[in-house]
């Protein structure tokens, strides 16, 4: 049974905060001589969100390819209710894909035996999407067709589709980007009509602009920001990279392993040039504490923006959306290596035909792929030493990434994988998936979802009783659901296993709310 909200007995919100006290049980454990001694802890904590969901913006870097135009296109028309027909019927927009918008979470269970569930945004005030006036869209893109003509390209939506939400997009053009070839692929040259020049900067700034290194960027795209946020009355903003992919960016001591060499990094000719478009908008969005997410696979938060944004303590975020294959990997290898079952040989072909790609089949792109695809069953591998055990070196299933560029296929990514697992006796059993991805209308509610998480996560504070509230580290890595290779702050565990990722969120949420964590255990179900 599904029930829209609901209220925990005896629990009393204030109107400006939700919140509630908690006892945090976890363990500590200590070595000794190669014994594990593992002691219970109980904490004492307070958990908070303001009330009030702020009317957020989200601006995407990349507003005029396939995700981006996708995003809008479906947010606009479930925000003015548009249906469109097709040959099976007529059809109603909805948020299927978003965790916070179509997922459930266990309240209980009645009297009467009966699970009672409700929707996942119910746990905490999210930001409202269906709601014009809370949540919208904007952005840069190197290419100035119009969010429109930008969709049509993108071929993802029906067409029937389209021709309703064009009153609704031919009018938005993404704003001017930074653009540089060095750090794309060839092909995607042709795309850049709309960057930032010179001139656009003095009309940007209200002053000539010294254009020696980067530093002028980023100031412009802090006037963009604010311009943005001001014309449109939001309270708040996130900044989102869904522009293709680049190459790894070096990372070269003197330039940009700390926060010192890379502010004064961006003033120089010469070694700005290390610098991604990408980490300048980073950079941008922790110099105007706006909650940057990275959704491409590359190292955009090279170091220095790292210890940037942790100092500030402007939330950071990425890498790398968690859309199909890769989410499909993350679960199955977790649900083989958890059985005891070790996987031994994983292959993943994909073949793709829209510009993501077009930009992937070159090859410093491709790598950067390839290393978030690859590192995804790391952590579950470590996990089970019974399974990888072999003394003195760390065992790896055998794991090959192959990505084909085939323009037929369009956004109808084709992900194919073989699983190849040793069993009982040394018994092999072999697991193969054909998985057709409609790429961007599976990456389109997780952009969202990410954004949604972002802004929730900075009003979220936490603190011991009477100490003082704190906001969770910058670097959000409870938003790793979404993303291929998690950020983490320093020194933490990457968890890449979707089940531990959700479970994670929504414990943590469940706190606020003033529910118990959902621990499985349903000994009432199990005990006479
Ligand atoms: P796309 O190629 O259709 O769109 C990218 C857009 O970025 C293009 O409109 C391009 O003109 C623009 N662009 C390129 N450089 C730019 C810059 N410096 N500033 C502003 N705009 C710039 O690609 P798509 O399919 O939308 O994917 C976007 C990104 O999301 C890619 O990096 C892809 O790897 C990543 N991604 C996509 C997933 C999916 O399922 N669709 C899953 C995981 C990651």
């Amino acid at each position: 049974m599904l029930v829209d909200s609901f209220s925990v007995a005896g629990k009393a919100d204030t109107t400006e905060y939700k919140s509630s006290k908690f006892v945090y049980n976890n363990t500590e454990v200590e070595m000794k001589d190669g014994h594990a001694v593992v002691t219970p802890t109980h904490k004492e904590l307070e958990i908070r969100i303001s009330q009030h969901a702020p009317k957020t913006g989200l601006m995407l870097v990349g507003f005029g390819g396939s995700n981006g135009s996708t995003l809008l296109g479906g947010l606009l028309a479930n925000q003015h209710n548009i249906s469109w027909e097709r040959k099976d019927g007529v059809c109603n927009p909805n948020f299927f894909g978003s965790m916070i918008e179509s997922s459930t979470v266990r309240l209980g269970t009645t009297h009467a035996g009966e699970d009672v569930y409700a929707p996942f945004r119910s746990l905490v005030p999210f930001v409202d999407p269906k709601n014009p006036d809370q949540f919208m869209l904007g952005g840069w893109d190197i290419n100035n067709d119009n969010m429109y003509a930008a969709m049509q390209k993108a071929a993802v939506l029906d067409v029937t589709l389209q021709h309703k939400l064009r009153p609704y997009m031919e009018n938005i053009t993404p704003m001017p980007s930074v653009f540089d070839i060095n750090f794309v692929a060839a092909n995607q040259e042709d795309r850049a009509n709309n960057v930032i020049t010179a001139e656009y900067a003095k009309e940007m700034l209200g002053e000539e602009v010294d254009t020696t290194g980067r530093r002028w960027y980023v100031e412009v795209i802090k006037a963009q920001m604010r311009k943005f946020k001001e014309e449109n009355n939001l309270e708040k903003i996130v900044v989102l990279w869904t522009a293709n992919t680049e190459c790894f960016a070096p990372i070269i001591e003197g330039v940009n392993t700390t926060e010192a060499e890379l502010l004064a990094s961006l003033k120089d000719a010469e070694k700005s040039k290390h610098i991604a478009p990408s980490s300048l908008f980073a950079i941008a969005a922790i110099e105007e504490k706006v909650t940057f997410i990275n959704g491409s696979p590359q190292n955009t938060l090279v170091p220095g923006v790292i210890e940037y944004a942790v100092r500030n303590r402007s939330m950071i975020g990425g890498d790398d959306f968690k859309s199909g294959q890769t989410k499909m990997k993350s679960v199955l290898t977790d649900f083989l290596v958890s059985s005891g079952i070790k996987p031994t040989c994983i292959a993943s072909y994909n073949h793709l035909g829209n510009n993501d790609g077009l930009n992937l089949s070159s090859p410093a792109q491709f790598r950067s792929k390839e290393i978030t695809k690859a590192n995804v069953v790391d952590d579950i591998v470590a996990s089970n030493d019974i399974l990888y055990k072999r003394p003195g070196e760390i065992e790896k299933p055998d794991h090959c990434i192959v990505i084909k560029y085939l323009k037929y296929v369009g956004d109808s990514k084709r992900a194919m994988d073989e699983y190849t697992s040793e069993i009982f006796m040394r018994g092999k059993n072999t697991i193969v998936l054909h998985n057709t991805c409609e790429d961007s209308l599976l990456a389109a509610p997780i952009i969202m979802d990410m954004a949604l998480c972002g802004e929730m996560l900075g009003r979220l504070e936490i603190r011991e009783p009477n100490g003082e509230w704190e906001n969770f580290h910058p670097v959000m890595n409870t938003i790793s659901f979404f993303c291929k290779a998690p950020r983490v702050p320093d020194q933490t565990p990457i968890i890449n296993a979707l089940p531990a990722q959700r479970a994670c969120l929504e414990n943590i949420l469940r706190c606020v709310a003033g529910l118990p964590i959902e621990t499985n255990m349903r000994l009432e179900n199990r005990v006479m």
